[in-house]
């Protein structure tokens, strides 16, 4: 194995979806750059970070793309799920409808993308529990159901956010 190599067989993409404000952006900029932005605008098109992770003792790259959670503002669908490995698929606690949002996300992962896709279900903004629609019990319910990893994250007080994209990653590898 050579210095420089290392590295680029372990290049994992992974994609955030979810309706729009449910936080996706916020979550990656979380995890990537430990920020977080109260006035954030809805994404337009398709951005991406990469994002070194290490586990069991190897350096992992995660590249994790970020769309628009609004229609119009998509790029290319099946672009954006091209080659993912892994995926979060996102909702906000405090709104039922992203919660009832989930499944035509998962057809759409499941439509675009052939392989195995290493999927964890979200549920955001675990912080707002004063205006909570969605339990955690539902939130696990549908997790089991689909068969996905389930986790409540908040991408304002950073609960969860590590672990989450990190189980993705290490399910992967
Ligand atoms: P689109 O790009 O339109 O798809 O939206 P998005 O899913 O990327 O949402 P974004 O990250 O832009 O966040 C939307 C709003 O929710 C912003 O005002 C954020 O500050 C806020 N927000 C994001 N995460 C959290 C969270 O964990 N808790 C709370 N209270 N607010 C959050
Ligand atoms: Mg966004």
């Amino acid at each position: 194995e050579e210095d420089g190599d290392v590295g680029e067989e372990y290049l994992f993409k992974i994609v955030l979806i979810g309706d729009s404000a449910v936080g996706k952006s916020n979550l990656l900029s979380r995890f990537a750059r430990n920020e977080f932005d109260t006035n954030s605008k809805a994404t337009i098109g398709v951005e991406f970070q990469t994002q070194v992770v290490e586990i069991e003792g190897k350096e992992v790259k995660a590249q994790i793309w970020d769309t628009a959670g609004q229609e119009r503002f998509r790029a290319v669908t099946s672009a954006y799920y091209r080659g993912a490995v892994g995926a979060l698929v996102v909702y906000d606690i405090s709104r039922r409808s992203t919660f009832d949002g989930i499944k035509r996300w998962l057809e759409e992962l499941a439509t675009q993308n052939d392989g195995t896709v290493a999927t964890m279900l979200v549920g955001n903004k675990c912080d707002l529990e004063n205006i909570r629609e969605v339990s955690v019990e539902e939130g696990k319910n549908l997790a089991e159901a689909e068969g996905l990893f389930f986790m409540e994250t908040s991408a304002l007080d950073t609960t969860n956010v590590q672990i989450a994209f990190e189980t993705v990653i290490r399910e992967i590898y």
